[in-house]
């Protein structure tokens, strides 16, 4: 089993993410941590306990991370996952207590506990990850590898129609704190950032028999996905938007389903036009090989991705 630690700002598609992560046979979910990003850090650690306890998996830890990003003010979220973040699943209040450690310091012991074992799967706003690279450095060694949502690298006309942060070609994850997108793409860990260039696809869709078969399934996952594929739908929007960050785990299980390639990538922190952008050099030559070289999501299975996902929910 693969160990890995969920960083999440759930939100409708990290709940989901969520519920693969602590699903799949082939991970073993060793904590949540949660942070400001789609939602204040207070409702996403609200979030992250509802769906656990919606899974019956109290036993998975959930730590309260940052609750802005490493040097700046939050943006609030323009896209709305609802009034409760989860698409008005409207799950009851949790009775799960928080993890006595926040989420930096549960990264940085779980990560030490656990050397060269672990993979961090993240899908809100670095700030977590950044926070506990700047506080233990000694870390980053140790960390086998991050998969993240993360950038939008211009590879095809669904990242540019579907640019999630507030400037033209950035991606709401990095836009919200890119000085902490720049710490962990500079960090020298194995970095897979799979940008919108591969999840938000037109191609991920649901049937209606597929929605169908959720809704009578008696897996209560499967009808809180279900609500918030048809909530996304009913505010015009693509299903995809929905299940966004279950791409990195579903990456986490099985990388074969995303196609990747290598190059260097630098972040935009200054404010205006391009805050936030993920600048790929591809150059043949006079490449800036000072940028990290990071792999990079070209070409997702989706229907493959579909299908793991659904089978996951239905389980
Ligand atoms: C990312 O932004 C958030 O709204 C989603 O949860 C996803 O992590 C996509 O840009
Ligand atoms: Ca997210």
């Amino acid at each position: 089993m693969k160990k890995i630690i969920l960083d999440c700002d759930p939100g409708m598609d990290d709940s989901m993410a969520i519920v693969m992560a602590a699903k799949a046979p082939e991970l073993d979910l060793l904590a949540v941590t949660t942070v400001n990003g789609n939602y204040p850090v207070d409702v996403t650690c609200v979030n992250a306990r509802k769906t656990l306890e919606l899974l019956g998996r109290t036993d998975i830890p959930v730590a309260r991370g940052m609750a802005n990003p490493v040097i700046r003010k939050s943006p609030s979220d323009p896209f709305t996952h609802g009034k409760d973040g989860q698409a008005e699943a409207n799950l009851p209040d949790p009775k799960m207590p928080l993890c006595e450690l926040d989420a930096v310091d549960l990264i940085i012991k779980l990560v030490k506990e656990n050397p060269g074992e672990i993979t961090l799967v993240v899908t809100g706003p670095m700030s977590n990850v950044a926070m506990a690279m700047i506080k233990a450095p000694e870390i980053k060694e140790m960390i086998h590898d991050i998969v993240a949502i993360s950038g939008m690298f211009g590879l095809n006309d669904y990242a540019f129609m579907n640019a999630t942060g507030d400037t033209p070609q950035s991606e709401w994850n990095v836009y919200v704190d890119p000085e902490a997108s720049k710490v962990v793409y500079e960090s020298g860990v194995k970095l897979t950032a799979l940008g919108l260039d591969v999840a938000t696809y037109f191609d991920v869709d649901f049937t209606d028999d597929q929605l169908a078969l959720l809704e009578k399934s008696d897996r209560k996952e499967a009808a809180f996905l279900a609500n918030a594929v048809r909530f996304v739908r009913g505010r015009g929007f693509g299903a995809y938007c929905a299940v966004i960050d279950c791409m990195a785990v579903a990456y986490a299980i099985d990388p074969t389903l995303v196609e990747t390639f290598d190059a260097h990538v630098g972040v935009e922190t200054k404010d205006g036009l391009t805050l936030g952008m993920t600048v790929i050099d591809r150059r043949h030559h006079f490449v800036w090989e000072q940028l990290p070289l990071i792999s990079i999501g070209k070409k997702a299975d989706c229907g493959r991705f579909l299908k793991l996902l659904l089978d996951l929910v239905l389980a």
